[in-house]
């Protein structure tokens, strides 16, 4: 294992494990803008045409074994942007070659004994683990959580809320995507597929706010799932509550000319609100704003220069480089322990019955 420092001036590198649209439209977009500390050197992907492809864009070696990438010796961060299902073992590899940091896209595991065995491999290897929810590195939540105070004590109602377009259309701002599966219509008369797709947008979609919710709700060991209803054709509702808090998931992907992307906690006398960038946008950060004395007082922190993808590789780079101690291994399985018990409650109270499946307008029911 090595953690020396990269020689002053020379790039760290970093090594891609899956090069499909997350790593065309939103981390070679980010990396290019930080050439002067990282550099890509290896692509791989499965597919090998995309794979060359890719790495032809930036000037790296490719492949398609995942094996050569971490036998790369130039390669000394790996980011891992497979699918889900291939995370954990992803991650423990890079973790067991000796690479000075590893990013996992959200979510880093699918289920609790995953997350235990990246824990044990990251204590053994003391390899820096830093998970893709990019809502935790951009410095307006960053701002947000330094000047707080006591808000996450006091909150009594929390809300991640989130209106996006399909991501095909962020996806197509930012670059050519080379290769995108196609997606059937689904049945949604089929109860798994409610279950399938509520279990996917809160591991997906919501997993990006879930850390946020989880500073807001010390209780949250004992949360319960009052309802959780299936938005066509991608989202979710769901209300959560603890003995102290009420909490509210919503999103939805639709046809929509206008991205919201909100985060709230509300106290009797004090408000946070926080405003991110859609996900693929890379300008800008997000605005938090506080709120006190019946909204007479706000303090607004951002907007910044660069938000949390970007910020993701700048902690990366530290990490890699030793200026800065990793956070502890557990905050992460803790936040995804978090998303696993909300995920499995809301997919319960669906098989239960509860889920309706409310209708896209003009869809048919
Ligand atoms: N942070 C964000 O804003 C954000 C947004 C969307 C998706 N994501 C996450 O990024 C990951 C990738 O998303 P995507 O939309 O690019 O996915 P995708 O499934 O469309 O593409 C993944 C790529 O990985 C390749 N692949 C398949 N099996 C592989 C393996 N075993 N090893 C290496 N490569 C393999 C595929 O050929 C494909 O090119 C997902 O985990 C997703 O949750 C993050």
């Amino acid at each position: 294992m090595s953690h020396l420092a990269a020689p002053a001036g020379r790039p760290l590198g970093v090594g891609i494990l899956g090069a499909g649209p997350v790593t065309q439209a939103i981390h070679l977009p980010a990396l290019a803008r930080l050439q002067d500390i990282l550099e890509v050197r290896h692509i791989m992907d499965v597919d090998a045409a995309v794979a060359s492809s890719v790495a032809a864009r930036v000037g790296a070696a490719a492949s398609t074994s995942m094996d050569a990438l971490l036998a790369n010796p130039n390669v000394d961060i790996v980011a891992i942007c497979s699918p889900h299902q291939f995370h954990a073992d992803q991650v423990i590899a890079a973790c067991r070659a000796g690479k000075k940091a590893v990013l996992c896209e959200k979510p880093f595991a699918m289920n609790a004994a995953e997350a235990a065995r990246i824990s044990a491999v990251s204590t053994e290897t003391g390899v820096p683990i830093v998970v893709g929810a990019m809502h935790t590195f951009d410095p307006g939540w960053l701002e947000a959580e330094q000047n707080w105070g006591n808000l996450p004590d006091q909150a009594h109602t929390i809300r991640s809320s989130i209106v996006l377009p399909p991501n095909a259309r962020f996806e197509d701002f930012a670059t050519e995507i080379i290769t995108r599966p196609a997606s059937g219509r689904p049945d949604y008369s089929d109860i798994e597929v409610i279950k399938g797709a509520l279990q996917g947008g809160i591991m997906g979609l919501a997993i990006h706010d879930l850390p946020l919710v989880r500073r807001f709700t010390p209780d949250f060991a004992d949360i319960e799932v009052l309802q959780a209803l299936h938005v066509r054709p991608f989202g979710y509702a769901v209300s959560l509550r603890t003995p102290t808090r009420t909490i509210e998931l919503r999103a939805v992907m639709n046809s929509t000319w206008k991205p919201e992307w909100t985060f709230e906690a509300i106290a009797d006398d004090a408000a946070l609100h926080i405003d991110f960038t859609p996900s693929y946008v890379q300008a800008g950060s997000a605005v938090a704003t506080f709120s006190r004395n019946d909204g007479s007082e706000t303090t607004t922190f951002g907007p910044y220069g660069h938000n949390g993808y970007e910020g993701e590789w700048r902690e990366l780079a530290e990490l890699a480089r030793g200026t800065r101690q990793a956070p502890p291994a557990q905050t992460l399985i803790d936040d995804l322990t978090f998303a696993l018990a909300i995920a499995e409650a809301t997919v319960a109270s669906a098989a239960a019955g509860h889920a309706v499946a409310t209708a896209e307008a003009g869809a048919p029911a």
